[in-house]
């Protein structure tokens, strides 16, 4: 483990633990407040991300954007990553020993960051943060706590692009955490 986001931001340039590195244009590492008690964790750089190496900077990346502006979450408070740092060809979802080989950067960025809060954007990073077990259509909205950490599970903002009646959903849970934040007094 390293002591500092840009030791370990560092440390991944150049990263060749699985075979995501083939392909990529540019690592995405992660973004935002080093020290914000809130983080999202998605899935993996799509196209935009991949070319610009900054998450979320999509579509998806700007319904989400939409959506802060709406319930008030400054996008430069908070600390957004992904499950996995390097683009998956045609935007599949991570397969399991990428999510693996990729896991301990992730781990080592929650540990330096010490989020109170973390909102998991969909079922990938649901699955790999919390376990198999769960789904998001059952899951989302719902706290979950682990090791001192609050997870909300809720819709990838790419599955709202694909499905309309998924936005009511996304932004009630966005309120949660912010409702949450507010009388963490935080
Ligand atoms: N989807 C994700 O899961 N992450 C990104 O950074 C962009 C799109």
């Amino acid at each position: 483990m390293l002591d500092t986001i840009e030791e370990l931001e560092e440390k991944i340039k150049g990263c060749n633990k699985c075979k995501l590195c083939k392909t990529r244009t540019n690592i995405v590492f992660g973004t935002g407040n080093k020290n914000a008690d809130l983080m999202f964790i998605g899935e993996g750089p799509g196209q935009d991300e991949d070319i610009q190496g900054i998450p979320f900077v999509g579509k998806a990346g700007k319904l989400m954007n939409m959506a802060f502006e709406g319930i008030g979450i400054n996008r430069e408070d908070v600390y957004i990553a992904n499950i996995v740092k390097c683009r998956p060809p045609l935007n599949r979802n991570p397969e399991n020993d990428e999510a693996v080989a990729c896991m301990d950067y992730l781990r080592n960025q929650v540990m330096l960051i010490k989020p109170k809060i973390i909102v998991l954007l969909g079922n990938v990073a649901l699955k790999n943060i919390l376990g198999n077990e769960f789904a998001i259509t059952t899951a989302r909205g719902k706290w979950v706590e682990k090791k001192g950490i609050l997870y909300m599970p809720t819709f990838h903002p790419a599955a709202l692009l694909r499905d309309d009646t998924k936005k009511i959903y996304f932004w009630n849970d966005l309120q949660e955490v912010k409702n949450k934040l507010e009388s963490l007094n935080i």
